[in-house]
């Protein structure tokens, strides 16, 4: 039987099959009329446990672009985990009813258990404050398209270090790349895991530990800002003292270099000032386009779909 494909972790693509899915990426945005019939009667589930709208939305849009279907849930009460069905018999069911499943859960692990059990591609979209590899994706694609490169950059982390599964993503995708410093910015009490730190002292990697953004801003090439993730916080008081600690504004911006570039997975609470949006060095906005892009190059990926291959298969 053929060995089916899953997205656990950015881990699970070499560089040379990132390169390869961002080229496809790349094309889909020159040219999207050559895809949008790709994936006819093909459908996609989106199991979300956890609520999201940018995530969610981007995979239905990307399969939507490509000519297929979503089914779907958003929301574990409305799905039969509200009567108490593990993940495992969730996505057996499903995988007689699509083709491929996205998955959300607010349990880190839960996407893998789910990946081991079923019969389709199983795509995490984001377990816990684990990972969060699409995002991944989406982000790596928006600095290689802006930047022009992936590696060769200082790189900073700024808010909720602890939580934030997209930060524990990217860290752990860029490591693959050479020449990348890593600076982290957060309160006391958001700072980054032991084990990536562990991690990136492991391989040599370069890192500083900050509290104050003001003092790092000139040295950055790429400002990564998070939200703090209220939904982890085991108490609202501690989140309450830290949630606006640190409020990227146009003050913040003029200590920048001219082509520093900010991206934020999104969704922004306090954390960047909307004066900041008119600022072009602000992607933000642009990076959701791009996990669209990505997203369809990821799908067609999974389902080994090749769109010159289905061309010369029509032509003969
Ligand atoms: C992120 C997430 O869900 O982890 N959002 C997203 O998928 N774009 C970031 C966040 O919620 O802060």
């Amino acid at each position: 039987m053929k060995q089916l494909r899953h997205l656990m972790s950015p881990l699970d693509f070499s560089t040379e099959e990132l390169d390869k899915l961002f080229t496809l990426a790349e094309d889909i945005e020159k040219n999207p009329n050559k895809y949008a019939h790709a994936c006819d009667g093909k459908k996609l589930a989106t199991c979300f446990y956890e609520p999201s709208t940018r995530t969610r939305l981007s995979f239905e849009s990307a399969m939507l672009n490509l000519g297929g279907q979503v089914i779907g849930f958003s929301d574990a009460n409305s799905s039969s985990a509200a009567k108490g069905e593990s993940v495992s018999d969730t996505i057996r069911v499903i995988s007689c009813f699509a083709d491929i499943c996205a998955m959300r859960h607010p349990k880190e692990g839960a996407p893998m258990v789910a990946a081991s059990r079923s019969s389709i591609p199983v795509i995490n979209a984001g377990d816990g404050g684990h990972q969060h590899p699409t995002q991944t994706l989406t982000d790596l694609l928006t600095i290689r398209a802006i930047k022009g490169r992936l590696d060769h950059f200082t790189i900073g982390l700024c808010g909720d270090l602890k939580f934030g599964r997209t930060v524990h993503s990217l860290i752990n995708a860029l490591v693959r790349y050479s020449d990348i410093e890593f600076v982290f910015i957060s309160p006391e009490e958001l700072t980054i895991p032991d084990y990536i730190i562990e991690m990136l002292r492991d391989k040599k990697i370069l890192f500083r530990e900050v509290r104050k953004l003001e003092d790092v801003m000139p040295t950055l090439d790429i400002l990564y800002m998070t939200r703090v993730q209220k939904e982890r916080f085991f108490n609202e008081e501690d989140y309450v003292r830290l949630k606006d600690y640190y409020i990227l504004d146009k003050e913040k911006m003029e200590l920048a270099k001219s082509d520093m570039i900010v991206l934020h997975p999104l969704p922004r609470v306090n954390e960047i000032s909307v004066e900041v949006d008119d600022d072009s060095r602000a992607v933000y906005f642009r990076q959701v386009q791009y996990g669209v892009y990505v997203r369809m190059a990821l799908l067609l990926t999974l389902l080994e779909i090749d769109v010159h291959e289905q061309d010369r298969t029509t032509c003969n």
